[in-house]
């Protein structure tokens, strides 16, 4: 393997620059030349490729977004697209590829493994850890940890002015992210796309909030749940409850800023065994972690399913809630 690549596809997520450092300095270690790839699977039909060196991913470690650039390219889902790509790599004589995504883009490198016999490794990274296969993806732990700090703010203000908190999160198909914030931040309740909500108990539980000596509530909301987000959960609730209640939209607010040491570190390890696995002769896998431990996962595993949220987490964040 003596030529490789790198693209970030999809939602950007913060550890993706970690990736790419780890890749084209790891890459340069093993006496690999790496090449860039700019926006994308989009980037890649156009031809956006250029040769990385070390100082070129030099000071990038600490920032959010992916100096490559992103998208959703909707050119790269017809086949027409996906062979303008693989005709790309050959063009630029590409041996190995390594593409750092989500679901949707595991998809479209299974997709592009059909057009082109160069060999593929997917290292997962989206701030919605919703990926099959690896306990967790670069990224989400710095949304979460954003998340939480915005959580831990509106608690101050919310037991101030006594009122329920509507706090909606990313996450439109997994709810993992508000799960683990609304248990992090001590929140009343999560409301998530993988279970309905349960109005009747949340609304009984605000009712009789005062009595139990609670000043304020902070409910964690998934912009994905069946109500379609925290603007239309507190429109029902307002008709049974009397309490004030606010709503604050996180948003794209979780994707951005520098990345916390986990999401770094993860970025930084799950890229150096992605050019290990191209040297070694794998293909159509991804990296994973595992416990402590990094493993290859065929990206068919990971596309076959959403990993499963761990909806236990609901009644147990309301269980605690008293
Ligand atoms: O990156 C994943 C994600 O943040 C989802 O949680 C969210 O629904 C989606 O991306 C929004 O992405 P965009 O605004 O880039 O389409």
């Amino acid at each position: 393997m003596k030529r490789i690549a790198i693209l970030t596809s999809g939602g950007d997520a913060p550890g993706m620059n970690a990736c790419i450092r780890a890749v084209t300095r790891h890459g340069l270690n093993e006496e690999m030349e790496v090449f860039g790839v700019s926006h994308g699977f989009g980037g890649l039909i156009a031809g956006e490729l250029r040769p990385l060196g070390a100082r070129d991913v030099g000071n990038i470690i600490q920032r959010g977004g992916t100096i490559l650039g992103s998208s959703r390219s909707p050119a790269f889902r017809t086949p027409e697209g996906r062979d303008k790509a693989a005709a790309r790599l050959r063009e630029y004589e590409i041996e190995g590829l390594v593409i750092c995504g989500g679901n949707g883009t595991f998809a479209g490198a299974v997709a592009l493994a059909e057009h082109w016999d160069g060999s593929i490794v997917g290292v997962p990274a989206t701030i919605d850890n919703d990926i099959n296969g690896t306990d967790t993806t670069i990224g989400y732990d710095t949304a979460i940890n954003t998340a939480l700090e915005a959580i831990d703010r509106i608690r101050d203000t919310a037991e101030a002015q006594e009122r329920v908190f509507l706090v909606e999160v990313m996450g439109r198909k997994c709810g993992a992210i508000a799960l683990d914030v609304a248990l992090a931040g001590g929140a009343v309740a999560a409301l998530i796309p993988e279970s309905p909500d349960d109005m009747e108990g949340l609304v009984e539980f605000l009712t009789s909030s005062r009595s139990a000596g609670r000043h304020s509530n902070i409910i964690v909301v998934s912009e994905g749940e069946e109500h379609g987000g925290a603007f239309s959960v507190a429109e029902q609730l307002a008709l049974h409850i009397s309490s004030d209640i606010r709503v604050t939209v996180l948003g794209h607010i979780q994707r951005g800023g520098a990345p916390t040491a986990a999401s770094r570190i993860l970025g930084t390890r799950l890229g150096v065994a992605a050019v290990e696995a191209l040297r070694d002769g794998a293909t159509g896998v991804m990296t994973a972690v595992r416990g402590n431990r990094v493993e290859l996962v065929p990206l068919s595993e990971a596309i076959a399913i959403q990993r499963p949220a761990d909806t236990a987490l609901v009644d147990l964040i309301l269980g605690l809630a008293r």
